[in-house]
């Protein structure tokens, strides 16, 4: 896959290339994206050969705005509410599908429900208002992998894959977009990330409720085996031993390790998240055993992070759930 830098000029390219019913890899405030329009089966359909996907699991919808939302669901006034407190930015809703609405039902697999999120990143906006079309994304990684956070990964990812790859640098949130289904009776936590869990139940005024993992409604992100770098992974670890490598966090570490990466030395969770999956594709290709994991802190964005890293540990999944991985 080439990688150009995200010029007003390549950004028109790419347009083009979605229009004409290509794909195109690019930069959102969360990760990247390996994006196609919504409205086009055989479009989105590339997006899922290039991820080795299983079709059953849904894409999100990227949109300008609660506007252009409006088009492909019936948000309610929770809705709504949420989506003027946090959008453009990294939310992501699950609202009941607008009757008549002309996404493929292969973004959505085949449900009565959409997940749409607005984002905030320069690139993607350009991208979505150059277009004017919806664009279903998921992260431009293969299945099964960590999401990347840079152009460099999604060229290394999906180096067999014809498309173009918008480049902006690192995305800055470096985690995927927090989901929420306002499909359900109360508003349901489906998947945690960039933004805190506390900040979207400050503006509910009330607690998310947490998606039982069996549920029809749950995230297959959800699953258990979301996210596996090829090393294993021991968490919290307060020592290392000379055959791992270190995945570290604070100011107090172990210097033992055959590799170390510092997700935030200060002890920063926003830099922390950031850093988080480019670190993890850093360590996996150390030659160590084992990448060990200093504890996070659960609170803010740490557990989001948690989540991830539990995911990524988890080197056995359940029969089923590997084909459900993303
Ligand atoms: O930050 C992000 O959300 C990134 C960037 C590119 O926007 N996208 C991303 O997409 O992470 P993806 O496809 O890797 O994850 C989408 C998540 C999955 O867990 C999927 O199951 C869930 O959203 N999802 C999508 N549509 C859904 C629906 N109708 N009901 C329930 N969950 C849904
Ligand atoms: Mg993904």
């Amino acid at each position: 896959m080439p990688v150009v830098f995200a010029t007003p000029n390549a950004i028109r390219e790419a347009t083009r290339a979605l229009r004409r019913g290509d794909i195109v890899a690019f930069p959102t405030e969360t990760v990247y994206g390996l994006g196609a329009n919504a409205l086009d089966a055989r479009a989105v359909a590339k997006v899922f050969a290039a991820k080795e996907r299983p079709r059953f699991n849904p894409l999100i919808v990227h949109v300008l705005g609660i506007a252009e939302a409006e088009s492909y669901a019936t948000p309610d006034a929770t809705a709504r509410g949420l989506a003027e407190a946090f959008w453009p930015g990294p939310l992501s809703l699950v609202l009941n599908k607008r009757p008549g609405c002309e996404i493929a039902d292969l973004v959505t697999a085949g449900l009565d429900t959409i997940a749409l999120r607005a984002p905030a990143h320069p690139v993607a906006r350009a991208l979505l208002a150059e277009a004017q079309l919806p664009i279903a994304a998921p992260s431009a990684n293969r299945s099964g992998r960590v999401s990347p956070t840079t152009a460099a990964h999604v060229a290394t990812e999906l180096d067999d894959v014809p498309a173009i790859i918008l480049d902006r640098g690192p995305s800055p949130l470096g985690l995927e977009s927090t989901v929420v289904s306002l499909a359900t009776k109360a508003p349901t936590l489906l998947r945690l990330g960039a933004l805190p869990r506390e900040a979207i139940e400050t503006v509910l005024s009330q607690k998310l409720a947490q998606a039982k993992p069996d549920a029809p409604v749950a995230s297959p992100g959800q699953l258990a085996a979301h996210y596996a770098p090829d090393t294993k992974l021991r968490l919290g670890a307060t020592s290392v031993s000379p055959n791992e490598a270190l995945l570290a966090f604070g100011p107090r570490v172990p210097k033992e390790a055959i590799a170390t990466i510092n997700l935030s030395p200060s002890g920063d969770l926003n830099e922390a998240a950031a850093r988080l999956f480019g670190a993890l594709r850093e360590l996996d290709q150390s030659g160590a055993a084992t990448i060990a994991v200093m504890p996070i802190p659960n609170h803010g964005l740490g557990e989001a992070i948690n989540d991830r890293l539990q995911r990524a540990s988890c080197s056995t999944p359940a029969v089923g759930v590997s084909a459900h991985s993303e």
